[in-house]
């Protein structure tokens, strides 16, 4: 008896428990009512009178160390389950997600706001040829645009380069499209320019054409006026200024009230109340034909926007250089901006 004492003691000393139900089924095992230590006692009866003493001690002294084990293995395993110093009532830390670039934001807005108007969008290549960014868009063939100074060329070659607006993008849809044609070209473009707080070499446009019968300047003013309300709030107001491109005619510069003074002229807008957001104008009839499309027959208006300019008027981003550092105490700025 003594012996098959000494052997389930060793055996007990032994145990592990993973989990709190490991723990519970080696209690049954040992210490439930039908579990091998009241067992030992019901045998006792048997145990020969002069050793019951010594028997009894030994089987008691087994049922504390047992209870006390198989107590401190289901503690344990519950500790490291869900210890004390678990609190699963706490409101969990937010996983730091990433944020959206202030261009993205600025880019999907414009977007939405002319898919409203019926425009889908166009991509092109952003290594271009000659034809597509300056030719079809009517630059003289002494076109300053064309100049080293602005274009980067690929592999000194001059038929092989960078574009320097999306409006060539307007160019190849035209090429290939049988009007209406309503589309809006967003896209990365590249100059030649030394970077610092106020030009970079690329950078990034919104283009929007419109070719179809009958399509007029109160269209395009119409559309401005939609845009700028949306973009900048309903109590905006526009000018257009006369200006020049070579692929639009009549060509204007529209500027929009300045919301940073309510027009009155402050330091943001050089004191004029108004500031420059985009280049437009009817669709000039030589790029129609260049394009294959007949100008006696269709009309259409273009305009051209920078989205680092427009993200600067909306979010007064004052250093173009921040768009491309990727730091992300700038980036974290725009968290939680859809
Ligand atoms: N492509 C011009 C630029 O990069 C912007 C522009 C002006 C686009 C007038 C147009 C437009 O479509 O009509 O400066």
């Amino acid at each position: 008896m003594l012996q098959k004492i000494a052997t389930l003691r060793a055996e007990i000393e032994a145990l592990t428990a993973a989990s709190a139900d490991e723990a519970e089924a080696l209690r049954i095992k040992y210490l439930s009512k039908k579990g091998l230590i009241p067992a030992l006692m019901a045998d006792f009866r048997n145990v020969p009178a002069e050793q019951k003493r010594e028997v009894g001690a030994a089987i008691n002294a087994l049922k504390d160390f047992a209870t006390e084990r198989i107590t401190a293995l289901r503690d344990a395993a519950t500790a490291t389950v869900s210890g004390a110093d678990i609190d699963l009532t706490r409101t969990p830390a937010p996983a730091p997600a990433g944020t959206r670039h202030p261009l993205s934001l600025v880019r999907e807005e414009i977007i939405a706001i002319f898919r409203r108007l019926g425009f889908t969008i166009a991509e092109g290549p952003e290594i271009e040829d000659d034809w597509h960014v300056f030719g079809a868009l009517n630059f003289a063939a002494d076109h300053p645009a064309r100049d080293m100074q602005d274009t980067f060329f690929i592999a000194r070659n001059p038929d092989v380069l960078l574009r320097t607006h999306t409006s060539s993008v307007q160019s190849r849809v035209m090429e290939h499209t049988e009007p209406p044609i309503r589309i809006i070209c967003p896209g990365r473009v590249y100059r030649n320019e030394a970077v610092s707080a106020r030009a970079h070499c690329f950078f990034h446009q919104v283009e929007a054409l419109y070719v179809d019968k009958g399509v007029t300047f109160a269209d395009l003013l119409q559309t401005l006026q939609y845009f700028a309300a949306e973009m900048f709030g309903s109590d905006t107001k526009i000018r257009l200024r006369p200006s020049y491109f070579p692929f639009t005619e009549p060509s204007a510069e529209m500027d929009i009230s300045c919301d940073l003074c309510g027009g009155k002229g402050c330091s943001f807008c050089k004191g004029t109340g108004w500031v420059e957001i985009l280049g437009c104008g009817m669709v000039d009839p030589a790029v129609l034909s260049s394009c294959g499309i007949d100008p006696d027959v269709y009309s259409g208006f273009a305009l051209g926007m920078g989205v680092e300019r427009i993200t600067n008027l909306k979010y007064r981003v004052n250093d173009l250089r921040l768009f491309s550092e990727n730091d992300v105490r700038f980036l974290d700025e725009f968290a939680g901006t859809h």
